[in-house]
């Protein structure tokens, strides 16, 4: 039986994580240790039964004490950090929130994987370790900071992250990579593109202009709209981390993404055509600052490697992302009816 440690696991990809590694019907047991954030969700893993292949624990990654206490009762062997402060905007509001959850959850991980994993945990030279641990760090293609025209991002792509999550998302990664240098603990770096799919927060992209089209309300496309992200369906992202945890080698980054770049205008347009709304209803608002014009994943290291590839093509994925908030408006409307009015009147005004 292996044991993992999911952190963020109620959260976007962390809950399809949960999902999918569950319906593999593995010897797995699977902690998940989320801190129920605004952008946790115990809706998101409705139908997941707790007992001996799950179980979930409130808590958070910057807790020692709670994390150390959580290795020990749970003889955990394997962590996928996906918890973190996700939303660029966000971090341009309040950075130090990311610092911490990003830079310092991560590190307080780290530490307790040392302690516990270590054969000889006093030895400050000794690089041995129990058979079979991974530590596995969930980041993102942002730290790599923006792409010009041309090009696409490869694992030796220097980091040069613009906004405060991607630069708390780029130090937490040199952490866990001092870790494996310094330490020798067995750890991998995944750096995907954005994601796309069931269970996203309505402050994202997609999720947002989906809304706010079922909706009629205006939907805010920053700058000109011509900025590229290359789109991957989180199923999709899920199988990789997957494949990374039981094929990928020791110490190494693999990034994963879509081969599917598209403009935000674009992706705003195909919501309004799959949802039968207005081109009227485009409403070109104030840029982002520091925006990132372009990511492109460079994927070949995962698929040559690991022979990872994405399943979905854009358009079944994004066809069965809007099927799914259309069925699911209730999931929506009950974030909504919460905090995030608030939010949303603070970032767009009256966009
Ligand atoms: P999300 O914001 O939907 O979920 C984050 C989860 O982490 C939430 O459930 C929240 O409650 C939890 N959390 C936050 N702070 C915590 C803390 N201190 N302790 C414990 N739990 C905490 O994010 P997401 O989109 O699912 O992203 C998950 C991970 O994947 C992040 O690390 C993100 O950087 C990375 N990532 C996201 C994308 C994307 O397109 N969404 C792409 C690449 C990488
Ligand atoms: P987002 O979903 O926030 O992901 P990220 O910034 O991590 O790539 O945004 C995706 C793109 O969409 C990004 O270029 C910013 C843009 N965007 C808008 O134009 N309007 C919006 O209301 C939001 C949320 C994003």
């Amino acid at each position: 039986m292996k044991n993992i440690l999911v952190t963020g696991g109620a959260g976007f990809i962390g809950s399809n994580f949960v999902r999918y590694a569950l319906s593999l019907g593995r010897d797995i047991r699977i902690i998940n240790m989320d801190a129920l954030t605004y952008a946790g969700n115990l809706e998101n893993l409705e139908g997941i039964a707790e007992g001996s292949h799950y179980r979930f624990v409130k808590g958070d990654i910057t807790d020692a004490d709670a994390v150390d206490r959580l290795f020990e009762e749970e003889a955990i062997d394997t962590v996928v950090n996906f918890a973190a402060e996700s939303h660029v905007d966000r971090s341009i509001v309040d950075p130090q929130c990311f610092l911490k959850t990003n830079v310092l959850g991560t590190q307080v991980l780290l530490d307790c994987a040392k302690k516990h994993w270590k054969l000889f945990p006093n030895d400050k030279y000794s690089r041995d370790y129990k058979e079979g641990v991974r530590f596995l760090q969930v980041s993102t293609d942002e730290v790599y900071g923006a792409l010009g025209k041309t090009g696409r991002f490869t694992e030796t792509t220097p980091l040069s992250p613009n906004s405060p999550y991607s630069a708390s998302k780029a130090s937490a990664d040199l952490f866990v990579r001092a870790y494996h240098e310094t330490f020798g603990l067995p750890v991998n770096i995944t750096r995907c593109s954005n994601n796309y799919g069931p269970y996203q927060f309505p402050e994202k992209l997609i999720p947002l202009m989906l809304n706010n089209c079922i909706q009629g309300k205006p939907l805010p496309v920053y700058g000109d709209g011509m900025q590229i992200r290359d789109w991957l369906h989180v199923s999709d992202h899920c199988k990789g981390i997957f494949a990374v945890l039981e094929k990928g080698r020791g110490g190494e980054i693999y990034n994963i993404g879509g081969n599917n770049e598209k403009a935000n205008i674009e992706i705003v347009k195909l919501i309004i055509e799959a949802c039968g709304g207005d081109e009227g209803l485009i409403t070109y608002v104030k840029d982002r600052p520091g925006h990132d014009r372009r990511y492109a994943i460079d994927n070949t290291k995962i698929s040559t490697e690991l022979g990872w590839a994405p399943e979905y093509s854009f358009g079944q994925g994004i066809a069965e992302t809007v099927k799914w908030y259309l069925d699911h408006k209730e999931w929506t409307a009950n974030i909504v009816n919460g905090d995030y009015m608030n939010y949303y009147g603070k970032m767009y005004g009256d966009a």
